[in-house]
């Protein structure tokens, strides 16, 4: 992993102006002389660069923000506007020598550093041209602690399954718990077989090294007691109920929510903020084999529960199904799942909003405000009481896979929620970890979605 970084503060970097569209024009900046910027055409249009000339090259930039906005009415395309600076200027550092008043400067900045990830596992990427100097007032660990939770999360989705399966998770685990003194258990084997049943009746299909584990991170020190339980599962053919070439393609993508809860132990760690934190990661490849299990097939789940699985695709409720009875075992005082869950969350807000829920109002507003205020949008979706029935209509005690194909999103949370007795709050995120199209910090591929909702609305938490 390429750890995010911004450029030296020494006397070399040239300033870069962030400039408005008011309603006459721009709002030119003290020190800065108009003429050449109305000269060349610049308007202060959100993203517009104009580079000044001086001495033997360029001097300074002028960057254009468009029309004032605030975080809370800053539309989402446009969320990591000053990313196009960093994708646009020369080689070369870079500091910010004047905003408009009440710019985030701390947002610009960590909107930089997501433009300048690149994944170099298995090609050489073009190196980042042009860094910024941290902005003065900006908390530079805070914010790198944030890129660098989202750097991991990327990697983790974009190495493919072939690189990143059951066992490559864990390692990807254990080294993060090796940098933050966390420790780690794992289970695998009979004692799976025995303690976790559906996570092994999920994973047993998979080839040799490949077989399903629960991880489990905790952090030492004090601090609330938060578990975040993301499904890891590193390739999703479907099972035996295989999906269509067209659904299996991006599917090394599953284990996204893992790779979220991981990228936000990353950052939490990195301010110093873990302590008492746990992740679980139930970890598994969706593979056919003789021994895959079957639709129709009644597992009897860790908390007791049996569920008949109408359908071997529906793995992901079933996993995090054990894993949360885990979790709940200890009442946390907040209980959190991140999956890449259903098709049916995509429908609904498509691949920029995912949907997450919580029963209890105060953090779901916590949440939502805190994904609003920094760029991190989350969409609230209800535990919908009335579609229990839809759950529950089997030989067992509940369904994995209800018929009907409506409202998939709910009642899969509706599902996982009935492992979650004892936590005091639980919220489920239900997210598509990818970028289908590059945006500005956001280039195709893994993505990060819900970490910095959670990470700001945590204080107000628990
Ligand atoms: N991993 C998929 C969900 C998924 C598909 C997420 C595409 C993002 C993009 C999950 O395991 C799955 O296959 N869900 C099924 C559930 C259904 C069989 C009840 C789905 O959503 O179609
Ligand atoms: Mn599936
Ligand atoms: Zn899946």
């Amino acid at each position: 992993m390429t750890d995010p970084a911004f450029a030296p503060d020494d006397a070399g970097s040239r300033p870069l102006w962030l400039v408005e569209q008011g309603g006459d024009g721009p709002v030119w900046p003290a020190g800065v002389d108009p003429a050449f910027p109305r000269a060349a055409g610049f308007l202060g249009k959100a993203g517009q660069v104009c580079l000044l000339p001086g001495g033997d090259g360029v001097s300074g930039a002028l960057f254009g923000l468009g029309r004032p906005r605030t975080p809370a009415d800053r539309p989402a395309r446009e969320r990591f506007t000053l990313a196009r600076a960093a994708e646009a200027l020369p080689e070369g550092a870079w500091h910010l020598a004047g905003a408009p008043e009440g710019y985030d400067a701390a947002h610009g900045a960590l909107a930089w550093l997501f433009a300048q990830y690149r994944f170099d596992r298995y090609k050489t990427a073009d190196a980042p041209r042009a860094r910024l100097v941290c902005p003065d007032g900006v908390d530079a660990a805070a914010v790198l602690a944030m890129a660098a939770g989202e750097y991991l999360a990327r990697d983790l989705i974009n190495t493919p399954a072939s690189d990143m399966g059951p066992a490559e998770l864990e390692q990807a685990a254990r080294d993060l718990a090796a940098r933050h003194g966390a420790g780690v258990t794992v289970v695998a084997g009979d004692e799976l077989a025995r303690d976790f049943p559906m996570i092994h009746a999920v994973g047993r299909a998979a080839g040799p090294g490949r077989g399903p584990r629960l991880i489990d991170l905790r952090f030492p020190g004090d601090g609330p007691a938060v578990t975040l339980v993301g499904k890891g599962v590193c390739f999703d053919t479907g099972g035996l109920d295989i999906k269509p070439a067209s659904s299996m393609g991006l599917m090394k993508k599953d284990m996204g929510g893992a790779a979220n809860v991981l990228g936000l132990a990353e950052t939490l760690a990195r301010m110093g903020r873990a302590g008492g934190l746990r992740v679980l990661i139930p970890a598994v490849e969706n593979a056919i084999a003789g021994d895959a299990f079957r639709p129709g097939d009644v597992l009897t789940s860790r908390k007791g529960l049996t569920v008949e699985v109408n359908n071997t695709d529906a793995e992901g409720r079933l996993v995090l199904a054990d894993a949360l009875a885990l979790a709940a075992e200890e009442a946390p005082a907040l209980l959190v799942s991140m999956a890449t869950l259903t098709g049916a969350a995509r429908v609904a807000l498509g691949p920029d909003l995912p949907p997450f829920f919580c029963d209890d109002d105060a953090v779901a507003d916590a949440l939502y405000q805190a994904g609003r205020d920094h760029a991190d949008p989350i969409w609230r979706m209800p535990f919908w009481e009335p579609y229990e029935a839809m759950i529950e209509p089997a030989i067992a005690d509940l369904d994995n896979a209800p018929g009907g194909g409506f409202a998939g999103a709910i009642t899969a949370a509706l599902f996982l929620r009935r492992f979650t007795d004892g936590a005091q709050v639980y919220a489920h995120f239900d997210i598509y970890g990818w970028q289908p199209t590059a945006a500005p910090g956001r280039p195709k591929g893994g993505a990060g979605q819900g970490m910095r909702a959670i990470l700001h609305a945590l204080p107000r938490i628990a």
